[in-house]
């Protein structure tokens, strides 16, 4: 299946490890022109030689924290400045933030920063773009809503999911199209590293929660990612897709 998106511009955030890696790397197989941002700009340049060494165009590297003043505007005016506009928009970075349920404000306050807030605030640099053109894909990685505990990105990320359907209803006329894609377990470093650093965790997860019986790979979730991003994924919005491995337990 030829998925159109040859010469689309695509920014990925949060690209220099994990899903979105997987990400950056799956949209330039399909050829598009890819933004990475990300604050580690030598994992970002190690990603861009490896999408030119597989026959992708170098993407335009964007070092920046997406919490700091400015980041966000800056992001934009790479990116629109480098591309004249903007067809994907692949909102991936974040992070999970268990605690416990006498967390402080500042804790709060900074997981739903870069877990929400930053999110809703850089999709809308884009919009105008994507509406002027009109064909837009926004697609934002979020994260299960069957918490185990308290986690703040998990409450964020369950905001996105009501603040996504409500975009996708404004924006489905201009041609834009707006979904979410909460992962199970994939292969990560905050996975690897620090939710799940030991095989023994990880087996004993996989045995209580992940009837598939193994982690996922950033590529399982990024191909839906490609998918979402095509034209031929026009009827598809306002939708909460798992990529999960049969891990969540509610059917629908
Ligand atoms: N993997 C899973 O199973 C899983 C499960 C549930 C939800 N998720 C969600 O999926 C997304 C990707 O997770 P992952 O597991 O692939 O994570 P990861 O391997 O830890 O990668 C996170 C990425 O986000 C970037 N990032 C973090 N803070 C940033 C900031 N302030 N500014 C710019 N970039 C920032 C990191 O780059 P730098 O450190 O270089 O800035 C990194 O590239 C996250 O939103 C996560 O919450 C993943």
């Amino acid at each position: 299946m030829d998925l159109q998106l040859k010469n689309k511009t695509c920014l990925v955030t949060g690209a220099s490890r994990g899903i979105g890696r997987g990400a950056a790397k799956v949209m330039a197989a399909e050829g598009s022109r890819v933004a990475i941002v990300a604050r580690r700009e030598a994992l970002l340049d190690e990603l861009a030689d490896e999408i030119v060494h597989a026959g992708g165009a170098r993407p335009l590297i964007i070092a920046e924290d997406l919490t700091s003043d400015g980041g966000i505007e800056r992001v934009r005016d790479r990116v629109l400045g480098a591309f004249g506009g903007l067809d994907i928009l692949v909102n991936n970075a974040g992070s999970s933030r268990p605690v416990t349920w006498d967390a402080t404000e500042e804790q709060w306050h900074e997981g739903m920063r870069l877990n929400f807030e930053l999110v809703r605030r850089l999709t809308n640099q884009f919009v105008p773009t994507m509406r002027k053109q009109r064909f837009g894909r926004i697609i934002n990685v979020t994260g299960a809503n069957e918490p185990f505990g308290v986690n703040i990105a998990s409450v964020a990320k369950a905001g996105l999911h009501n603040w996504a359907k409500g975009l996708s209803r404004e924006l489905a006329r201009d041609g834009i199209t707006v979904n979410c894609i909460p992962p199970g377990r994939i292969n990560s470093e905050q996975i690897l590293e620090r939710l799940h650093p030991t095989p023994e965790n990880r087996k004993a997860f996989i045995d209580a929660n992940i009837p598939i019986g193994y982690f996922g790979e950033p590529e399982d979730l990024a191909n839906l990612i490609a998918f979402l991003a095509s034209p031929l994924a026009r009827y598809i919005t306002g939708e909460v897709i798992h990529v999960d491995g049969g891990m969540h337990r509610f059917a629908g």
